[in-house]
């Protein structure tokens, strides 16, 4: 038991911990057992019955309302995708922009933003990058607003050092401004709790296969239900408001869809999505706001032995800047990560570290082990050196 919830029987649902020290849920999160259930459930009915497909749709719907729950959207304005960048490629094209406008976003934010974004430039759209810092708020983007500026695109978290930026007052900015504002919520949803009402975001974009527990390939996208103006490029029947019935397509009838919808293209992953309804469920049982306090008090725990360690933090210390469980610590990659895989603690090579990222299951054990490594790893060298 900790402070927040019962993290020993949360740990019972993930069996990887008993292979390794598992400190990577930034890259994929490990499977649990009620996502393995459930797309087990599907398997066997796909493999029995090849179906019944109304059932699955139903769960479809049941997934989009509990996901639309943890955002604070209306399932209305929930979309399924594959990933993120299809999501962000879905907003960048669906934003009405001309040659001329421009756009705003940070310079090196994740390349999976940045290149929907970027890809626009042969439309003559200007994408234009605020340098980044450990504190980007409304304010960093301010002056470079002028008369042309359409949008702002940027991640709620970084996945390279883990800061989390203040995205409502971007929101609040773009309202100011009337701009569109995209967020790119890949690296936090499922640990950081987002209310996109609160935001002011025009799209959302995520990936579920970090903190929303998944496999890879399947994505979301949120849209503002009150932006009637944004609409899809591509089109499919499931995309349009009348599809029609006995499956001849009318030319004269493709008004999109009223919904998010709009957005969406043919079948659904299915086992992904009923995957993800338990994993929305076990979210939901643990509370986002405890997952946050869990993660930002075994974060507090590795900055102290990083301390302790004398190894720099990359990213912002301040629990006001920093997201819960992302951390980079500045050891060489290439010198650490193969170290870290042979004592079994799995963690990922980053652009000026290592990255540790928590899930749910972590305890203050998993920050101790992987402390021991390095301590052990160091003592060694030292011992050679003497
Ligand atoms: C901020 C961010 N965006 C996007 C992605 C991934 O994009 P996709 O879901 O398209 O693979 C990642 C990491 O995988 C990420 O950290």
């Amino acid at each position: 038991m900790t402070e927040y919830y019962d993290v020993e029987a949360v740990r019972k649902l993930f069996p990887v911990v008993k292979k390794m020290t598992y400190l990577d849920s930034g890259f994929q999160a490990p499977m649990s057992t009620p996502v393995k259930h459930s797309i087990e459930v599907f398997i066997k009915e796909s493999y029995e019955t090849a179906g019944p497909k109304s059932v699955w749709l139903e769960r479809v719907d049941a997934a989009r309302c509990k996901l639309a729950a943890l955002l604070n959207a209306a399932p209305e304005e929930i979309a399924f995708t594959k990933n993120t960048s299809e999501a962000m490629n879905i907003a960048a094209n669906a934003l009405p922009l001309k040659s001329g406008d421009n756009v705003l976003m940070i310079h090196g934010d994740h390349p999976n933003n940045a290149y929907a974004f970027l890809n626009l430039k042969k439309k003559g759209i200007d994408i234009r990058c605020i340098p980044m810092t450990d504190a980007i708020n409304g304010d960093a983007f301010r002056a470079q607003i002028d008369e042309n500026t359409r949008a702002i695109s940027m991640s709620y978290v970084t996945f390279h050092a883990g800061h989390r930026f203040d995205i409502e007052s971007v929101g609040a900015l773009c309202k100011e401004k009337s701009l569109y504002f995209v967020i790119d919520i890949m690296q936090a949803v499922g640990v950081v709790p987002i209310d996109v009402k609160k935001v002011g975001a025009t799209f959302i974009g995520s990936g579920t296969h970090k903190g929303l527990l998944v496999p890879q390939g399947l994505g979301l996208l949120y849209w503002d239900r009150a932006r009637t103006e944004l609409e899809p490029v591509y089109l499919a029947a499931i995309s349009l408001e009348n599809p029609p019935a006995d499956f001849i397509a009318r030319p004269d009838d493709m008004a999109p869809a009223s919904t998010a919808g709009r957005f969406e293209l043919g079948n659904f992953n299915l086992p992904a999505i009923q995957g993800l309804t338990a994993a929305l469920d076990l979210i939901a049982d643990v509370g986002i706001e405890n997952i946050q306090a869990h993660c930002f008090a075994l974060g507090d725990k590795l900055i102290a032995g990083l301390d302790e360690l004398d190894i720099k933090l990359v990213g912002p210390r301040d629990r006001s800047l920093r997201a819960p469980h992302i951390y980079v610590a500045a050891l060489h990659a290439e010198e650490w990560v193969d170290y870290f895989a042979s004592k079994d603690v799995r963690l990922s090579p980053e652009r000026d570290g290592v990255r540790i990222s928590l899930g749910m299951f972590n305890t203050a054990a998993d920050i101790e082990r992987l402390l021991e490594v390095i301590k052990e790893r160091r003592n060694s060298h030292s011992s050679r050196a003497a």
